[in-house]
């Protein structure tokens, strides 16, 4: 079994091995990647881990992976392409493959390449997702409209007339702010590679209904464990690195005195 609202000290294959099939909702998290952070411990045996989120996602969980590539010598690794075709392997959907964009990517010369200002937002699913709350945006335009078909003879107006939804779901491209606008938590920037709290937000609120269990197996400073609660979602995370378990639980105990601060406790 294991215990929520918990980060395990230990590999994330460890964790996976505790817990009993079917159990876990949303996993939402971004692994170490080829060597661009020397991270204690470093470890990333990517099939075992595929396999055991398979085996440990519910029928109907989804896997938001958050990953990108090194550039060695100009040419880029592609090991988050490699990810994606273990997850497929290890049997999931590759149900969307999102962008998180950056606001503000890190100024550096590229050489003859743009900047690089995005990483892939895989979103892995076993089996057709179960929930999806989707973000929408409201749309000006209201006024009727006619559908149509276009055929050989021409324009051919279906029947009927339609009024224009009132909203759209966004498109699968999310921008966020990188750095010291990304968490309110000055102590998370103490680990080197932390992802926006927005991010977390949004695919949590998408993916999962309250009460939801959300893992994270690279859990870093915490963001996912923080921003799961806050949301009434049960957690669980595995972190290798004593030093950054931590900076996430100082960041847990200083959000958990913060909101009984607020709620008047
Ligand atoms: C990119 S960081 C995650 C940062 C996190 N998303 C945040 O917002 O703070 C990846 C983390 O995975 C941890 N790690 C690396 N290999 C691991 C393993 N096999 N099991 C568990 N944790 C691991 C590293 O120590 C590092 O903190």
């Amino acid at each position: 079994m294991i215990d929520l609202f918990t980060i395990y000290h230990e590999n994330c294959i460890e964790t996976l091995a505790r817990m009993p099939d079917d159990v876990i909702d949303m996993t939402i998290t971004s692994p170490p990647y080829d060597d661009l952070r020397d991270y204690n411990g470093y470890h990333f045996p990517i099939e075992d881990i595929t396999k055991g989120l398979f085996a440990k996602t519910k029928p109907g969980g989804v896997v938001i992976w958050v990953v990108a590539d090194r550039t060695y010598n100009g040419s880029e690794s592609l090991s988050s392409f490699e990810h994606a075709f273990a997850f497929r392997d290890a049997g999931f959907r590759v149900h969307d493959t999102m962008i998180y964009a950056k606001n503000n990517p890190i100024p550096s010369d590229c050489g003859k390449r743009y900047r690089q200002a995005f990483e892939y937002m895989f979103c892995f699913s076993k089996g057709q997702p179960e929930t999806f709350n989707p973000i929408t945006v409201a749309i000006k335009q209201e006024k009727a409209f006619k559908s149509f078909r276009i055929t050989k003879t021409g324009r051919n107006d279906l029947a009927h007339d339609h009024v224009a939804p009132r909203e759209r779901k966004v498109n699968n491209i999310f921008f966020y702010n990188v750095g010291t606008s990304s968490s309110s938590d000055k102590i998370a920037f103490k680990h080197p590679a932390i992802f926006p709290e927005k991010l977390v937000e949004d695919q949590i609120l998408t993916w999962t209904n309250e009460d939801g269990l959300v893992y994270d197996p690279f859990m870093g400073s915490g963001t996912t464990a923080k921003v799961a609660g806050l949301l009434g979602r049960k957690w669980v995370g595995s972190e290798i690195s004593s030093e950054y378990i931590e900076i996430a639980m100082e960041r847990l105990r200083a959000n958990a005195s913060e909101q009984s601060r607020s709620a008047g406790g």
